[in-house]
């Protein structure tokens, strides 16, 4: 979506994966879906330095608003317990830029939700109502009238008209694969959302990165080739620091999400995480990766589903010209160090000069190798080899 939003993938703090839809206050007071959730988590981010890292957005999700609409033309509103100053309370604390969430279907949607000041909207699909059979929806989002129309071909274009016509500059992510399923118009959601999910909710389990990864490893419909400035392909929120996954799995994640060039929010209780999962969100060298300039997502460029090893290997080019991140994932759950033994060119990479490599999240460097030379290392299950490959300078080769 041209709105000058979303230059690179965007990054932020989604309730979520983590929160869920807990609206118990009574017996959760700590976890529950509220005002003092997300001002915590707000403060969190601006003082733990995950603002300043970059991630600038705090979402909320499903849940935050009340069974029963305004008096005032039905709009939603936040459920008066859980949020006792009203949602603009939230959204105008701590600095950072505000999501919420919405739904098509079975919500009347008025724009009055955006003029709170948000900046950032997830439009989402779930929840059928008895439209939902014809994939029809009646969006009263003007006072106006009321709109009905077909959500699989014009649903979130419309919805991205009138946030234009806010005049605010607002994050739009689309939900579309839960809209559309396999039906997503990918040159369509790069013209008219900042962000798009096309594939499943992430759950807190290796198993759902897992399929997320080979999903996009696959590249149906070459969906990586049209992500770029102003629209991502959402692979959904990082589970980083949450139950399930090991150090490695953690790695791999926040590494190929970044490679795949998508949006990074985290899910996780900011208030307790662990030192290694915040030093893992905080990696410089990862982000700089996510956040590369020249906006190109990388893609899998080789993939071997072998009893004997499952091993792929992935390709983002980065800025400046001419040096890439390589990823490399063990896919094996279990059993022993899996043996990498590749060329440069193997890896993909191209320049005759040769290449320098430095890993991520060891700090290990390799090289120089020239394009035949072999990357040789032990890659434990589930894990990521992320580097980032210089060419070797002409003086450089002069010198050695
Ligand atoms: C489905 C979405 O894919 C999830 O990310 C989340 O927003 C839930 N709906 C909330 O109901």
């Amino acid at each position: 979506l041209d709105n000058g939003l979303a230059r690179t993938p965007p990054m932020g703090w989604m309730s979520w994966e983590r929160f869920r839809c807990n609206i118990d206050c009574k017996n959760d007071p700590h976890n529950c879906i509220s005002a003092k959730l997300l001002m915590q988590m707000a403060d969190r981010m601006a003082e733990d330095g995950y603002l300043e890292a970059g991630y600038e957005y705090l979402s909320v999700d499903d849940c935050w608003m009340a069974k029963e609409r305004s008096h005032f033309m039905g709009s939603l509103i936040a459920d008066p317990e859980r949020f006792p100053n009203g949602m603009k309370a939230v959204i105008d604390y701590g600095g950072l830029k505000f999501g919420i969430y919405g739904q098509f279907l079975n919500i009347t949607w008025k724009c009055r939700n955006l003029y709170w000041g948000v900046d950032m909207l997830k439009l989402d699909c779930c929840n059928p109502g008895p439209n939902f059979v014809t994939g029809m929806a009646t969006f009263d989002i003007e006072a106006t009238g009321i709109a009905t129309f077909d959500i699989e071909t014009t649903g979130f274009e419309k919805m991205g008209l009138y946030l234009n016509k806010t005049g605010r500059p607002i994050l739009y992510g689309c939900s579309l694969a839960l809209c559309m399923g396999p039906k997503v118009d990918y040159n369509l959601a790069k013209k008219y959302c900042n962000m798009w999910r096309n594939y499943e909710d992430v759950e807190d389990s290796w198993q759902y990165v897992f399929n997320i990864i080979e999903f996009y490893g696959k590249n149906d419909k070459k969906f990586l080739e049209i992500a770029g400035p102003g629209g991502w392909n959402d692979a959904d929120q990082l589970i980083v620091g949450d139950f399930s996954l090991s150090v490695g799995q953690q790695q791999t994640q926040i590494g190929l999400w970044a490679i795949m060039a998508a949006p990074l929010f985290m899910s996780v209780d900011l208030r307790n995480i662990d030192a290694t999962a915040k030093q893992l969100l905080l990696n410089k060298e990862v982000l700089a990766i996510h956040q590369d300039s020249l906006g190109i997502a990388g893609k899998r460029i080789w993939n071997i589903d072998e009893y004997a090893g499952r091993l792929e290997s992935w390709l983002r080019p980065l800025s400046p010209k001419g040096r890439y991140a390589v990823g490399i994932f063990n896919k094996n759950v279990g059993g022993l160090l899996q043996m990498v033994n590749r060329t440069m060119s193997q890896l993909g990479l191209t320049d005759e000069n040769g290449y320098t490599m430095k890993e991520v999240f060891t700090g290990i460097s390799y090289g120089p190798y020239k394009l035949s030379d072999s990357l040789v290392i032990k890659l434990p299950p589930s894990n990521l080899f992320l580097a980032v490959a210089t060419p070797v300078t002409e003086k450089e080769l002069i010198i050695s």
